[in-house]
């Protein structure tokens, strides 16, 4: 052993001698042993090095760990593949028999690579998601592959233009068996965000420790005040790094099984997964905003949502019946409270069984339906995955041959459940608890004769002709089940379904290699007594009819009813709506949004969402945002105030609560209510700059919400900005996210000059840099327009069906260059707000650009038309709000497109330098191409 050693210290200075062994540094050890409780007799005995010197101040460092040897030898290289073979004398897999022979491939995807690692002449499951694998990314910067055989098989994705290392293997530590695969790599930088769904009280990841992050769908509330890193929702192993030069890149590990990566301070990441293989792509920016969108040419960019859908909405879990729906609703109407969307919880149906209503106290919601539809207002209903075994919903799945989840085989069956339920008696479904009072059943939405999305789709129509919903939310989804393996699961003791019987999985015999694996993942044990299984279904379980197991496709069961569930959307009600899912996986900002689950009512919650946001962004996922006010717990007329006002600027902006909870609706306080009217009325006024950046980042691909460091990339202090964000490129806004704060800190980008939006110092310049800004109860919190930028906007109502009527306005932010010259650009993307996208590119839209150039004679605004839609009227564009403007205008002179016209209510202030220019009917956007406004200056 000794000799071998000796050997790999020459070959790695990273590695170095201590009592005579080879030992890695505590900084970059790979974990040998990364269960809870690792002990020295377990680690030996694996082949590891134990260190017995626990390092108080670094606790995290891992005492059991592989020696630096581990992992595969490249037997034989090509340019683009290479053969592997273990490490003969290396450790072996501590969870499995290493295979004796994997095949590493990489190839171009233009600029960008993807590398794979597989046993040899043997088919690993791989997920069943649609995404673009030979996408031909185009950027000016490219990678590429190195493959390094030298003590260990290790290779570098290197950018091509400056050799860094995006990914070094060369911290060895591959291991490929059947249930356990891992790889480690060194990175360029300390600088890492996403990997998902998690709490991160950071936007960038800590490299100062170890932190091992588990990634497996669970039915998880999200916990900002704790310190232990949960699995939460969805699965997003997707990363975004900065470069030491500030070039960014992505990293796209495309395996849906149970999965974990350790961040370590080397720096280095070891990712690990149970099942499928290694399928790894990588993006080479070099921006933030290229990388996501080379991503999305991946995972498809994110679906349009109906305009209406950037309305504020309301939800709560809890509704009485109808009567407290409509006196809600009156309330907010009455406290002049713009809102698009009513939500009802899972409280309208008739006893929890989706596809019904109660006909009781909710016996007049299809008919207030419809009055809300009157009033411009639309209805959002939750439908839960599971359905009861014992009704009409239930029956004609299985007489349409809809699949659901299985046991595998008839014997396993847990027939003292089915046995109880005629139509489930004699089938496989396994059954499980959620929310009706009988067992449920679990529809598998990854069925590949699509018998089963027929059969969903058809209930959301019979369902549609009694209530004509909007738009549908779909919870529940990891899929959550209740009780599993519990002797006594809570619900005994609830009065909903006190004697169901609990799923129990196999947990010994031959049949448990899928539910009690040789590594469960972190996913499983931060909390003891946790198996994968736990609040879901059993691993053993099988999906797709009969072909692959739940252990591999559990975490792509939100996504599969998130694409069955949009298709319903099309079919049922033939126009645009959204879908909002709690359970994701990459490309499923495709087909919908998310909400970003079960948040309390604390400050540590409304921190968190605003980094929530900002990185279901980069996940390609715009459509997003938190409960506001907070779901658990009863929320404080301060902290729901301070969220309402954060929350008018998420994408997805809805208050929602739980059960038991006081009403929070922001009527419940004068003041609440005035902050949320002056806050949604603001971003109603804004709706056309947000729906434009849905619809840019739906056809080219991008963020919407956006963390600043995109955008300032060569600005130090953008790069761990948590509680700031952009809407797209051109407005920052810095929301008060703490108690008791009256003012707040913010960094303004010295890149570029920015304008006040808010009340105080409204339309003038502020200093870039580090400031500190007034942000009392009343007014709107602090708010930037970029200069150069022109965003469109429109004048606001309480509904956006109202508000998609009335004038068009414009604001430009002038950016002053030094020879006196000042200029703007933007641009605005309009449709029906409803029609159904098929393609985007042929879809029905107009586009127009907006110039505005100044001299110290002349001032001109040419607006051009790039593209043209067919039966939309739009509004006239009446008011444009010029801020900088330098120089007194003399209104008696516009023009346009070379005629005089006339704008009287027209004003010019030379110390704010606001120049406002309004007409009525002033320009007509719906004949022409372009208009060229024009006008004298004194
Ligand atoms: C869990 C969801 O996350 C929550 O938003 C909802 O209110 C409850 N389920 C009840 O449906």
């Amino acid at each position: 052993m000794l000799s071998i050693f000796a050997i790999t210290l020459v070959l790695l200075s990273a590695n170095f001698v201590a009592n005579g062994q080879s030992t890695v540094p505590p900084n970059s050890r790979i974990d040998c042993d990364p269960t809870p409780n690792s002990n020295q007799g377990e680690c030996t005995s694996r082949g590891c090095i134990w260190d017995s010197n626990f390092d108080s101040n670094n606790p995290t460092v891992p005492l059991c760990y592989y020696p630096p040897n581990t992992g595969y030898n490249a037997t034989s290289t090509t340019k683009t593949t290479a053969t592997l073979k273990p490490v003969p004398g290396g450790v072996g897999n501590p969870y499995g028999s290493n295979y004796p022979e994997l095949q590493f491939t990489w190839k171009s995807l233009g600029s960008a690579v993807k590398i794979q690692i597989a046993p040899v002449d043997i088919t690993r499951y791989r997920p069943p998601v649609d995404i673009n694998e030979n996408a031909n990314i185009q950027s000016s910067e490219a990678f590429t592959v190195e493959i390094v055989n030298k003590n260990i098989f290790s290779f570098n994705v290197k950018r091509k233009s400056n050799g860094v290392r995006i990914w070094d293997t060369s911290i060895g530590g591959l291991l490929f068996a059947d249930q356990f695969i891992q790889i480690s790599t060194y990175l360029p930088s300390k600088k890492i965000y996403g990997f998902g769904e998690h709490i991160h009280k950071n936007l960038q990841h800590d490299f100062s420790k170890y932190t091992t992050w588990g990634m497996f769908a669970r039915d998880e509330p999200p916990d900002s005040a704790g310190d232990t890193p949960k699995n939460l929702y969805g699965v997003h192993p997707f990363y975004l790094g900065l470069e030491d030069d500030g070039k960014a890149y992505g990293v796209f590990i495309f395996n849906s099984n149970a999965q974990e990566v350790v961040t370590g301070p080397a720096p280095h990441l070891t990712y690990r997964t149970i099942g499928g293989q290694l399928e790894v792509f990588f993006f080479p920016g070099p921006k933030p905003e290229d990388v996501v969108q080379q991503y999305q040419q991946v995972v498809g960019t994110p679906f349009l949502p109906a305009y209406w859908a950037l309305g504020f909405q309301l939800c709560r879990y809890g509704y009485t019946g109808v009567d407290e729906v409509k006196q809600t609703v009156k309330r907010l109407a009455d406290a002049g409270i713009p809102q698009d969307v009513q939500f009802a919880d899972i409280d309208y149906m008739d006893r929890y069984k989706d596809f019904t209503y109660d006909h009781n106290k909710w016996a007049a919601w299809p008919n207030f339906t419809d009055e809300l539809h009157s009033m411009g207002k639309r209805v959002t209903l939750i439908f839960d995955p599971a359905i009861q075994a014992d009704y009409d919903s239930f029956k004609r799945g299985i007489d349409s041959n809809a699949s659901f989840i299985e046991w595998p085989t008839q014997d396993v069956v847990m027939k003292n459940i089915n046995d109880q339920y005629p139509y489930a008696k004699n089938t496989k479904v396994m059954l499980g608890v959620v929310w009706p009072d009988k067992h449920v059943g679990f529809p598998d939405f990854l069925d590949p004769t699509n018998l089963t999305t027929k059969w969903w789709i058809n209930e959301f129509k019979l369902y549609h002709q009694q209530q004509a919903f909007d738009g549908i939310w779909i919870d529940m989804n990891e899929p959550s089940n209740f009780g599993t393996n519990e002797d006594h699961p809570w619900y005994y003791d609830s009065s909903d379904h006190p004697d169901d019987l609990p799923l129990k999985c196999p947990t010994s015999g031959d049949n448990a290699h899928y539910d009690i694996p040789p590594y469960a993942t972190a996913s499983s044990f931060w909390q003891s007594g946790n198996v994968l299984a736990t609040k879901t279904l059993c691993m053993f379980g099988t999906t797709m009819r009969g072909t692959q197991r739940f252990f591999d496709t559990k975490n792509l069961y939100g996504l599969s009813e998130t694409i069955s569930t949009y298709q319903a959307v099309k079919e049922v009600r033939g126009k645009r709506g959204a879908v909002v899912t709690r359970s994701t996986f990459p490309s499923s900002g495709r087909y919908a949004g998310h909400w970003l689950g079960d948040n309390t009512a604390r400050w540590e919650d409304l921190q968190t969402s605003v980094i929530g946001a900002q990185e279901f962004n980069i996940f390609g996922i715009p459509y997003v945002g938190s409960d506001i006010c907070g779901f658990i717990g009863t929320t404080t007329e301060e902290l729901c105030l301070r969220w309402q006002q954060m929350g008018a600027f998420h994408s997805f902006s809805r208050n929602h609560n739980t059960l038991g909870a006081p009403l929070q609706d922001p009527a419940q306080w004068p003041t609440v209510a005035a902050a949320t009217r002056k806050h949604n009325l603001f971003r109603y006024r804004h709706l056309p700059y947000l729906f434009s950046l849905h619809f840019a980042a739906t056809l080219n691909g991008g963020t919407v919400v956006r963390p600043l460091f995109f955008e300032f990339t060569d600005e130090e202090a953008t790069h761990n900005l948590s509680h700031q964000f952009l809407w797209g490129s051109n407005m920052l806004i810095v929301p008060v996210v703490t108690q008791g704060a009256t003012t707040v800190d913010a960094y303004l980008p010295t890149g570029a000059d920015w304008y006040s939006m808010s009340d105080s110092y409204y339309g003038t310049k502020v200093t870039s840099g580090h400031g500190n800004y007034a942000a009392p109860w009343d007014a709107l919190i602090p708010v930037f327009l970029r200069a150069g930028a022109i965003l469109p906007r429109q004048s606001p109502a309480l509904t956006t069906s109202d508000a998609r009527k009335n004038r068009f306005e414009l604001v430009v932010g002038l950016k002053h260059a030094e020879d006196g010259t000042a200029t703007a650009s933007g641009e605005l993307y309009w449709d029906d707000g409803e029609a159904w996208v098929d393609t985007i590119n042929t879809h029905n839209f107009y586009h127009f650009t907006y110039d505005f150039q100044y001299t110290s004679a002349i001032g001109t605004l040419t607006i051009k038309q790039t593209k043209a839609a067919t039966g939309i009227t739009l509004p006239y564009l009446d008011n444009i709000e010029v801020f900088g403007y330098p120089s007194l205008p003399d209104m008696k002179t516009f023009n346009l497109n070379g005629s005089p016209i006339s704008a009287p209510a027209s004003d010019y202030s030379p110390f704010s330098q606001i120049f406002n220019i309004t007409g009525s009917n002033f320009i007509n956007l719906n004949t022409g191409k372009q208009w060229i406004l024009q006008w004298k200056n004194h």
